[in-house]
């Protein structure tokens, strides 16, 4: 039988399972729940994500990236997903160099197919120890990688979610993402928003 509703993939990019696992898992249960959409979810937790290295394998054969690593699975996740939430903790003001890693590991999967991620649509989770520690610079590098993959990026709208969840974990994993009520609002917000973007791509669904 073929696919029918919505699939949304939650990434998180951080090493540990704790606020950011935490904050992307409440993001995947509330759309699953609210919106009955298929949810699937990767961490790169104990993944072995090696860096792009720039040999332009991907370029010059197009059949993908020469690392044979986790990147190969999540790839095909990412693939079959209608809608990505990318999470990733906030490290000196930016996504983690996990997250990053993992964006910059896409480009092998658009040199075999340009048009492979077009239309897909995509929302950024960024959580900081600091209530302004970086989650909007984080949120907003999370776009770029949408817009220049073709995707289309989501924000929650104005009055608490503009650019996407931004949220404050007080450096107490998933403990301080639950106390973070205003966290977790624009989380919601963000969702419903995905899929209301998501349904109109896919009228069917
Ligand atoms: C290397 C490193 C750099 C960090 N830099 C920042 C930062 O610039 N701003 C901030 O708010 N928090 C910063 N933090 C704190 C984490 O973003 C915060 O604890 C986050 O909740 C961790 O996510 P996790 O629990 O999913 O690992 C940093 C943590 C680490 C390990």
């Amino acid at each position: 039988m073929g696919k029918t509703g919505i699939t949304m993939l939650g990434i998180s990019g951080s090493p540990r399972l704790k606020s950011t696992h935490y904050a992307v898992n409440a993001a995947l249960d509330y759309a699953r729940d609210r919106h009955k959409v298929e949810t699937e979810y990767f961490s790169v937790q104990r993944k072995t994500i090696g860096f792009c290295t720039h040999c332009d394998y991907c370029i010059r054969k197009k059949q993908g990236c020469i690392l044979d690593d986790a990147m190969g699975e999540l790839h095909e996740m990412m693939l079959r997903a209608d809608a990505w939430i990318l999470g990733s903790p906030v490290y000196q003001g930016q996504v983690s160099g996990q997250m990053k890693t993992v964006l910059d590991r896409c480009r092998a999967v658009v040199a075999r197919d340009p048009q492979a991620f077009r239309n897909k649509v995509g929302m950024g989770i960024c959580i900081g120890g600091d209530r302004s520690g970086g989650q909007e610079p984080s949120l907003q590098s999370l776009i770029d990688f949408y817009l220049i993959n073709q995707m289309i990026p989501v924000g929650g709208g104005s009055f608490g979610a503009n650019l996407g969840a931004a949220v404050w974990s007080r450096d107490k994993g998933a403990e301080g993402v639950m106390a973070d009520e205003e966290g977790i609002a624009a989380v919601r917000r963000v969702v419903d928003r995905v899929v209301a973007v998501t349904r109109l791509l896919h009228p069917s669904s």
